[in-house]
């Protein structure tokens, strides 16, 4: 599975998986290996996974970060009996874009490649896959206050890059303005997002 900080890692091992992750980043191999000791966990190109076999190799919310998907696909299906990916779903669907467009509203947003259904389906077909199932699942994000929001937003790549460009109450007072028909009551907030989950085999 690709890792990231491994929380999805933690879960499946929860569950009796024996686990291994890789992740391009060093800091969230690093980040996985302490969310899960007993996980083997490893700094390798998503096309470049290890040699298994494994039940299942889990793509979470990787395939938008990849040059070419269809060829992770393909090489997953080739070290996995079972192939399941996630993806954000198309950006009128998630909620979370309203992030990206106070933060960087000149930045094209991500695209309809993997996010629209009929695209992720094909390109698990060319990869050699046969697909499952390919569902919704709606992914409410929810944050207690404005700091539990901003702050690690204003620590990802896009937020570190607004920050440099603008004054930083002037850049907080936007994204909260954007925020604003967002808000729960108490201060709190609920962001509704739609992943989409593909649950495919080798052919
Ligand atoms: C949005 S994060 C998702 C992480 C994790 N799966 C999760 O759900 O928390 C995307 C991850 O993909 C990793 N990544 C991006 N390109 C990659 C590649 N070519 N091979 C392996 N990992 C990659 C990034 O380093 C990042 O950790």
């Amino acid at each position: 599975m690709y890792n990231g900080q491994g929380l999805f890692a933690r879960a499946a091992s929860d569950r009796g998986a024996r686990v291994t992750g890789v992740d391009i980043d060093a800091d969230a191999v690093r980040q996985a290996a302490t969310a899960v000791p007993e996980g083997t966990f490893l700094v390798r190109h998503a096309q470049d996974p290890p040699p298994g076999p494994f039940d299942v190799v889990a793509a979470v919310q990787l395939l938008m970060h990849v040059s070419d998907p269809v060829a992770v696909l393909r090489r997953a299906g080739r070290v996995g009996g079972v192939v399941a990916a996630t993806v954000w779903g198309r950006d009128r669907e998630c909620d979370l874009r309203v992030l990206q467009e106070a933060l960087a509203p000149s930045r094209p947003g991500r695209g309809p490649a993997v996010s629209e259904p009929a695209r992720l389906r094909a390109m698990a077909e060319r990869a050699g896959l046969v697909v499952e199932r390919l569902e919704e699942v709606s992914v409410p994000f929810d944050y207690a206050d404005d700091d539990e929001l901003l702050d690690p937003l204003l620590a990802t790549p896009v937020g570190r890059s607004a920050a440099r460009r603008a004054d930083p109450d002037a850049l907080r007072a936007t994204v909260l303005e954007a925020l604003e028909p967002y808000r729960t009551g108490n201060g709190a907030y609920r962001l509704q997002n739609l992943f989409r989950v593909l649950v495919a085999r080798p052919a």
